[in-house]
C-alpha cells in the first residue's frame, strides 16, 4: 500500500527518499504508510513488508528493539500525535550478535491545512560514534574532576568577577570554606588587602612569567578561621580564543611548615656562628688583655714620674686613653663571649628599664623623640646581672636612636609571654630598619654599619652574650622600612613570684 500524497506534495516523495538517514512514515494509529529508500537499504528489507504493519511489529520484528512493546504514555509517536510536536526518543539497541548501537529516534508531525496531526515522520539516526564521544566526555570529566580533586596542593577557580567556580577539598580545608557556601565571599576577599590585585598584574606582565603565567610566589591568604597563612602560589589565567580572559586559578601550598624549619634551621646556623665566633673573641681578648694591662700600668708610672709640663704629657696621655678605649673592647668581648663574671640579682624588669633610660648619658638625645613606655602593670621580677641588662638595654635604645630621625617615635613595652614564664621586653623604633641581607649579622662582633669611630660594632654581640648567659633570648621581631623592634626575654624568677603571692 503506498500513501497517497495531494498533489501539491509530489515533490516531497523525492526529498524523502534522499534523506541519508532511514525513514518513515506513519498515520495516526501507527500505521507505516511510506518508508525511504534508506530504511530499505539499511536493513535489507522489501518495501512491502513493512507498509501497512504497525510501527511496533516493525521495531519487534526488524529491529531487534528490546524495548518493545513501549508504554503507550512514553511512546514518542502517541505524544507527537497529541501534542502536534516533535520528539525524540534515544535507544541502545542490542543486536542477536551481541553488540549493542545507539539510536536516536526522532518523530515530527505532518499537519494539515488546519494544524492537524495527519501523519508522523520518523527519522532513524544511528548516534552510537556521537554517543561514544559523550562517554568520553564524560569519562575525562569525571577524571579530570578525581584529578583536580585528589591534588594534596589547594586548586581554585574564578570567573572574571571574582565568584568562586570550583575548590578542591585541599582547597576547602586550607581556605576553611565549604565550596556550596562560597556564593557570597570574591576570591579577593581570601587575600589581605591589595593581594589580589597585585596577583592579577602580575599574571597579566608579560615578563613575570609570561603572559597569563603567575610563577612560583610566596604569598599570604586569609582563611574563614581568621587566620592569615603563607603559601606558596602558582597561577594562570584562562583564556577563551586569544585574548578573553574568562577564569583564573591559583594552586596553593600551605609553607607554615617549611618556613618553620627554615626559621629553626638558621637559629641552629646563628648559635653555632655565634658559639665559633665566641671562641675567637675569648681567644683574642685573652691574649690582648695580658699586653693591655702592661701598657696601662707603665703608661700610668711614666705619667706619675713626668713633669706636668712635660712636653710628652698629651702624648702619654692619648696612649692611655686608647688603651682604656681598648680594654673596653676586651671587656665588651668577653661579656659577648661569656667569659666575663656575672653576679645575681633580683629586681623588677620595669624599674631596670626605668633606670636604664635614666643612665643614658646624653639625655638631650631624647629632646625631639616622642618616647612611649607600655609597662606591664604585672610585677616581673626576673633573676639576672642588673647591669650588665641596664647595658644590654642602653644599647639597644642607643642603635634605635641612631636609627631613628631626631622627631621619631622609641617605645618601651614590658609584657609576661603567654606561658607566664618569660618577662619580655619590646625595644621598637620608626628607624630606616635592617636590610635582609645584614639580619643574620648584626649580633656578630664588629659588625657595624655605622661612620668609623661612630660604632664599635660590639654593643649588640656583647648584649647576646650577655641574654645568653642569663639564659634569656634576644631577636629581631621585626624590621621594615617603618621600623625595626628588638624582644629581649629573661625567664620569670618564679620564686619570687611564689614569695609574692604568699606575702
Ligand atoms: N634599631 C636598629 N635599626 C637599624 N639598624 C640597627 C638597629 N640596631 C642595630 N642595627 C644595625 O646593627 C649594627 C650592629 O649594631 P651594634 O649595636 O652591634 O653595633 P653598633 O651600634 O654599630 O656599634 P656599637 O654598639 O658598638 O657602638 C648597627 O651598625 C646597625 O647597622
Ligand atoms: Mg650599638
Amino acid at each position: 500500500m503506498n500513501l497517497k500524497l495531494p498533489q501539491e506534495l509530489d515533490w516531497r516523495p523525492r526529498v524523502f527518499d534522499s534523506l541519508s538517514f532511514p525513514t518513515l512514515i506513519m498515520d495516526c494509529n501507527g500505521t507505516v504508510v511510506s518508508v525511504n529508500q534508506k530504511l530499505l537499504e539499511k536493513y535489507h528489507i522489501l518495501k512491502s513488508r513493512v507498509i501497512g504493519k504497525s510501527c511496533r511489529e516493525i521495531f519487534r520484528n526488524l529491529f531487534d528493539d528490546p524495548d518493545l512493546p513501549c508504554h503507550q504514555e512514553t511512546c514518542p509517536l502517541n505524544k507527537t500525535i497529541a501534542e502536534g510536536v516533535g520528539h525524540s526518543v534515544l535507544r541502545q539497541i542490542e543486536r542477536q550478535n551481541g553488540s549493542k548501537y545507539w539510536e536516536d529516534r526522532v518523530f515530527s508531525p505532518i499537519l494539515d491545512d488546519d494544524g492537524n496531526v495527519i501523519y508522523v515522520i520518523e527519522s532513524i539516526r544511528d548516534v552510537t560514534r556521537t554517543k561514544a564521544l559523550e562517554n568520553i566526555l564524560h569519562d575525562i570529566r569525571v577524571f579530570m574532576n578525581r584529578l583536580v580533586q585528589s591534588s594534596a596542593s589547594a586548586i581554585l577557580s574564578a570567573d572574571r568577577s571574582g565568584r568562586i567556580l570550583l575548590m578542591n577539598e585541599a582547597a576547602e580545608e586550607l581556605f576553611g570554606y565549604n565550596f556550596d557556601h562560597t556564593a557570597n565571599i570574591s576570591v579577593v576577599d581570601l587575600y589581605p588587602q591589595g593581594v589580589a590585585r597585585e596577583i592579577m598584574k602580575k599574571l597579566r606582565d608579560d615578563d613575570y612569567g609570561g603572559r597569563g603565567k603567575l610563577p612560583a610566589t610566596h604569598v599570604n591568604i586569609l582563611t574563614a578561621r581568621g587566620e592569615t597563612v603563607p603559601v606558596e602560589m602558582t597561577g594562570a589565567i584562562i583564556y577563551e580564543g586569544d585574548n578573553t580572559e574568562t577564569a583564573t586559578m591559583g594552586i596553593y601550598n600551605d609553607i607554615r611548615e617549611r618556613l618553620a624549619l627554615q626559621d629553626a634551621q638558621s637559629q641552629l646556623d646563628q648559635s653555632e656562628k655565634m658559639a665559633s665566633l665566641g671562641r675567637l673573641a675569648a681567644g683574642v681578648a685573652h691574649e690582648i688583655n695580658n699586653p693591655l694591662t702592661g701598657i696601662l700600668m707603665y703608661g700610668n708610672l711614666m705619667k706619675e714620674k713626668m713633669e706636668p709640663d712635660h712636653p710628652l704629657q698629651t702624648n702619654i696621655t692619648y696612649i692611655l686613653e686608647d688603651a682604656e678605649r681598648c680594654r673596653e673592647i676586651v671587656k665588651n668581648l668577653l661579656a659577648y663571649s661569656r667569659q666575663s663574671g656575672t653576679s645575681q640579682e633580683r629586681f623588677s624588669m620595669n624599674v631596670m628599664v626605668e633606670e636604664s633610660l635614666r643612665l643614658i648619658r646624653d639625655q638631650s638625645l631624647f629632646m625631639n623623640l616622642t618616647t612611649k613606655k607600655e609597662l606591664s602593670d604585672e610585677c616581673m621580677m626576673v633573676k639576672a646581672d642588673r647591669n650588665k641588662m641596664c647595658q644590654v638595654v642602653i644599647n639597644l635604645v642607643m642603635n634605635a636612636i641612631d636609627a631613628m630621625d631626631p622627631n621619631g617615635t622609641l617605645t618601651l613595652k614590658t609584657y609576661r609571654s603567654n606561658d607566664q614564664k618569660r618577662a619580655c621586653l619590646e625595644i621598637t623604633d620608626t628607624g630606616f630598619g635592617i636590610p635582609d641581607e645584614d639580619r643574620l649579622r648584626i649580633f656578630d662582633p664588629f659588625f657595624t654599619t655605622k661612620d668609623p669611630g661612630k660604632g664599635t660594632g660590639l654593643g649588640l654581640s656583647t648584649a647576646y652574650g650577655i641574654i645568653k648567659d642569663n639564659k634569656g633570648d634576644i631577636i629581631i621581631k621585626e624590621t621594615g622600612p617603618e621600623g625595626t623592634t628588638f624582644l629581649v626575654e629573661l625567664p620569670l624568677d618564679t620564686d619570687s613570684i611564689e614569695l609574692m603571692s604568699i606575702g
